[in-house]
């Protein structure tokens, strides 16, 4: 795996030298002096893997994207998927809990919806094992909508038929709303952060107070044990102790496995783009980045069920600045624009 790792930095580092020795050629080709546009920039992730059975194209890309923000979706019409999901918040909506589409308050936090086509389990306690069914459940249970009534109200909208014809060879139904839906998550990418530029070579992309912070993450502090690059965040779930001592501790990964081991054990977040997306933890009960980069570096709450990785490092306050600092270097500048809703 770290050989794998080290390989695709490699390959994304000869890319990108290669890529600026043609910018700085003196006689260049047409092709070469062509600005490097956003999507042939190097990646700092691998290619996404889309399944079998639901290839991407960019036409159902871009029909997912306006499903994602179709209030139509929902139970009462009035609430889009990106109701709780916003792209300035870091696909998430600022709230610590947020309330569904029926009223209800959620009991864990939303979480940023960056890179989530590269997980392997979703929600915070990986009950989800396939994003596509992850995307059924939300539209229920969020949004509070019977997709066999809802997909009807979709395909009577002409401009959405002849865009399902035109890319399923179908009407929308509850499995090609889904598709188009799942489809367009495996495009919200955080990627080309001024940090992935640094290692890229850009050795002014960074602040030297992100670049101390990077040693801390890696070294002193322990963090890259489990926010491993390239996501910073990995599907491995452990109790870093928030709730203990409260009345009914959210129960997290025992809720799917049963093991004593996972009780209040959660998803480790991918940290990309992170400095968009407060409050923070899966109880959304930290303000600040600082505030949750404290808890984390202070060894968490004193759960016995804590993870053994999690300890009080005995960080400074300029620490705690400069892993800050290195983790706001890791937001991603992609653009993003609302789409029309037919
Ligand atoms: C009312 C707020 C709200 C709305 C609206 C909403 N979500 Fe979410 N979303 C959440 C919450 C809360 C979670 C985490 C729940 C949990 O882990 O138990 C979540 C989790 C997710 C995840 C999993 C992320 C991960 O890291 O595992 C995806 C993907 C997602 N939502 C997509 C959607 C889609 C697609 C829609 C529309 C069909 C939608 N959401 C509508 C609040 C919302
Ligand atoms: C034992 C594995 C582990 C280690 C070590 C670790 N984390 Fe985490 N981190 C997690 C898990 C799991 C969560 C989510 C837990 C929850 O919400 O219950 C998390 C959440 C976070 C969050 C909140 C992200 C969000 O979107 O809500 C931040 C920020 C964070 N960690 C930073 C750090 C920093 C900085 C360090 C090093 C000082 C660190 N972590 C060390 C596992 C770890």
């Amino acid at each position: 795996m770290l050989a794998t790792r080290t390989a695709i930095a490699g390959l994304t580092l000869a890319i990108s030298l290669w890529t600026l020795h043609g910018h700085a050629a003196a006689s260049p080709g047409p092709d070469a002096s062509t600005p490097a546009s956003a999507s042939t920039r190097p990646s700092a992730l691998p290619p996404m893997v889309h399944p079998a059975d639901n290839p991407a194209t960019p036409e159902k890309i871009a029909l997912g994207k306006q499903l994602f923000v179709d209030p139509r979706l929902s139970g009462s019409g009035q609430m889009a998927c990106q109701g709780c999901h916003y792209r300035h918040l870091g696909w998430t909506d600022g709230l610590a809990l947020s309330p569904k589409d029926n009223g209800q308050l959620n009991t864990r936090h939303t979480p940023s919806l960056y890179n989530v086509g590269y997980q392997t389990a979703w929600y915070w306690d990986g009950r989800a094992t396939t994003l596509e069914g992850q995307v059924m459940a939300a539209w229920k249970a969020q949004i509070n909508a019977d997709p066999e009534q809802v997909a009807p109200l979709i395909q009577a909208v002409p401009e959405y038929a002849e865009q399902f014809a035109r890319v399923f060879d179908a009407p929308a139904t509850p499995d090609t709303i889904v598709k188009a839906l799942a489809a367009y998550l495996r495009t919200k990418n955080s990627d080309h952060s001024p940090w992935d530029r640094y290692e890229m070579g850009e050795t002014d992309a960074v602040s030297a107070d992100a670049i101390a912070g990077q040693a801390l993450f890696a070294g002193k502090a322990g963090c890259v044990a489990c926010h491993t690059p390239p996501y910073y965040g990995n599907s491995t779930f452990y109790n870093i102790g928030l709730e203990h001592g409260q009345e009914s501790p959210d129960p997290g990964r025992f809720n799917v496995t049963k093991e004593e081991a996972d009780r209040g054990a959660f998803k480790t977040p991918s940290l990309r783009s992170v400095a968009l997306s407060a409050p923070y933890f899966h109880d959304g009960s930290r303000a600040t980045l600082a505030e949750a980069v404290r808890y984390m570096a202070s060894g968490g709450g004193a759960d016995p069920n804590k993870s053994d990785l999690l300890l009080d490092r005995g960080l400074t306050d300029a620490e705690i600045d400069q892993i800050v600092a290195f983790l706001e270097a890791l937001t991603s500048d992609e653009s993003w624009d609302q789409p029309r809703i037919p």
